[in-house]
């Protein structure tokens, strides 16, 4: 028998974007999402990846479509965005994940690399943003958004990376920013901060045997996050039943920022 306190987490009737949702923390968040009872719309910049996600959550019974999207460009997003509008009947969820990394001491980091880093993981949110709350001011029905940022977005980190700290940062406090300016409009804003997370992401430092050594001893809970570890956050930021949060960021960090 279901219990009926799940129902607080039920999605039933809720439309979703998910934002590189083609791997990762993304791919787990539309799985969730999609289980939870939403249809959910799949933008990546990778198209395959894109439509292979929205094929799974089909091939489980769920409902899905897939758009090839860079965050970045802001008529694209536009026209992604009325897509998933369109197909799904509103917008109700935004789930803000794309973002990259290059890694770099930053008296070598070159400025086209900093932009980018900037323009994916803060401009690129940003965009996604406001596209979303636009189409949820119109639906006259709230929403809520959930923001990807990072421990790394309220901790300097464990070696040097300005670039991503920076845009992370943005995101911790463009969160609180957000949930204040649209709260009138019924739209939560609330970011998840993830400590490392089994992804292709963060491949490079996980399979650096010392680095490894080193994001265990900084984690107090000694691993990785797993994605669906990540989702199950954002799956209550999405959710009825985080109705009263708005303009929160929750780490989920194996005890990372308790230290
Ligand atoms: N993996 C970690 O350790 C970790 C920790 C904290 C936060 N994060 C954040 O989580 C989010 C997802 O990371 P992940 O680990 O799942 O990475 P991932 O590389 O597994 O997945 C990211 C996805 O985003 C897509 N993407 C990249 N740039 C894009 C763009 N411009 N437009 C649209 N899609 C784009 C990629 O194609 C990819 O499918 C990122 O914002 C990342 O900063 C990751």
């Amino acid at each position: 028998m279901t219990k009926a306190i799940f129902a607080r987490f039920a999605l039933d009737g809720k439309c979703a974007v998910v934002t590189g949702g083609g791997d990762g923390i993304g791919r787990a968040a539309a799985h969730h999402l999609a289980a939870a009872g939403a249809a959910v719309s799949v933008f990546d910049l990778d198209g395959a990846k894109a439509d292979a996600v929205a094929g799974e959550i089909a091939a489980a019974g769920g409902k899905a479509m897939a758009v090839g999207v860079d965050v970045t460009d802001e008529a694209a997003l536009r026209h992604a965005m009325q897509a998933a509008v369109a197909s799904h009947g509103g917008l109700d969820i935004l789930v803000n994940n794309a973002g990259i990394a290059i890694r770099g001491p930053a008296l070598e980091m070159a400025l086209e690399d900093w932009n980018r880093v900037i323009g994916v993981n803060l401009t690129g949110m940003f965009l996604a943003a406001r596209l979303a709350a636009a189409h949820m001011i119109e639906g006259g029905r709230g929403g809520a958004i959930v923001n990807t940022a990072s421990v790394m977005g309220l901790s300097g980190g464990l070696y040097p990376n300005a670039a991503y700290q920076s845009s992370k940062g943005g995101v911790v406090n463009m969160t609180r920013a957000l949930a204040l300016e649209w709260v009138e409009a019924g739209i939560r804003v609330n970011a998840v901060a993830p400590t490392f997370v089994r992804t292709a992401f963060i491949h490079r430092l996980t399979s650096n045997p010392e680095t490894m050594a080193a994001i265990r001893a900084a984690t107090p809970m000694g691993r990785l996050a797993e994605p669906e570890e990540v989702a199950d956050a954002i799956l209550f930021l999405a959710a009825p039943c985080s109705a009263m949060v708005t303009g929160a960021v929750l780490p989920v960090d194996g005890g990372y920022l308790a230290r």
